[in-house]
């Protein structure tokens, strides 16, 4: 066994230059142009003192003019522990050509800032990190999306390269393009489910593995109810006005943190997309 929690930091990359300038989702769709950069700046400052409030060291990668995606710091890499105990960075292979020089800044921000070693999956198949593919807590296992981003041959590459078991599910709604934004870890049995997102196959292996699924309602699913962060297996943080999910998330035991993320709502992303936790 060699879990790969707990977490003991948060990275973030700061918004300076986070927009809407190509769409590439769903959500993005009429929103070019249309980011209140300092309302962002803000919202973002409350994500950073939530998790320094929750006792995490928050690292931050520097702005990069030109990437305005560089802010959803959970696509670029996927931090593993290997069989041999030691800690690497997978890199990602962004779909998108506008997001691929995103990987090298979180690369080299691993390799300077954390002596990490990263590895990549080879470029033959997209891989977007902690957007598609979510540790189970407390197990040696990932479940990991495919279809819209990542691409189901990098499932197979990824077990191989970690030895852990990956569990393949196929996402069949475009609103819905990364795993983050549909399915939720809270703890090894508690996850947030949105159905509307998997095939049939694909819930009966999510029910199967979280024997305590928390079914979200597809409208507050839109609004990111299912993009929250749960760092520590107590506190769930997540974007604000989702009241039926919120309700069941209290009712199985948590403690909820709710925070506004509009701005970057406007781009398909939310408090989960915008970290990544580190051992
Ligand atoms: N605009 C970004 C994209 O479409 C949003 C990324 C959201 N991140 C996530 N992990 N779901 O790539």
């Amino acid at each position: 066994m060699r879990p790969q929690a707990p977490w003991e930091s948060v990275l973030l990359a700061d918004p300076a230059h986070f927009d809407v300038t190509y769409v590439i989702n769903p959500h993005m769709q009429g929103q070019v142009g249309n980011i209140d950069r300092p309302l962002a700046r803000s919202q973002w400052r409350a994500i950073a003192d939530t998790y320094r409030g929750l006792g995490y060291l928050v690292h931050v990668v520097a702005p990069v003019e030109g990437l305005p995606d560089l802010v959803f710091v959970a696509n670029q890499s996927f931090p593993a522990k290997l069989p041999d105990g030691r800690w690497v960075v997978v890199r990602s292979n962004m779909r998108s050509p506008m997001r691929q020089p995103e990987v090298e800044i979180l690369a080299t921000w691993y390799e300077s800032q954390r002596q990490a070693v990263t590895i990549g999956l080879g470029d033959d198949h997209a891989f977007e990190a902690k957007g598609d593919a979510r540790w189970h807590p407390g197990r040696e296992l990932i479940h990991c999306g495919f279809g819209y981003r990542t691409q189901r041959p990098a499932l197979g590459v990824l077990s191989d390269l970690l030895q852990v078991p990956v569990v393949a599910l196929e996402l069949v709604d475009p609103n819905f393009d990364h795993l983050d934004t549909c399915l939720c870890p809270l703890d090894e049995v508690t996850a947030l489910v949105v159905e509307e997102a998997f095939t049939e196959q694909g819930l009966a292996l999510l029910r199967a593995a979280f024997p305590q699924a928390i079914r979200v309602p597809y409208d507050e699913a839109m609004n990111f109810a299912a993009n929250g962060n749960c760092p520590d297996g107590r506190h769930f943080v997540v974007q604000q006005g989702n009241p039926v999910t919120v309700a069941r998330v209290r009712e199985a035991g948590f403690t909820l943190i709710e925070l506004d993320t509009s701005e970057f709502m406007k781009s398909g992303g939310s408090v989960f997309c915008m970290t990544m936790m580190l051992p």
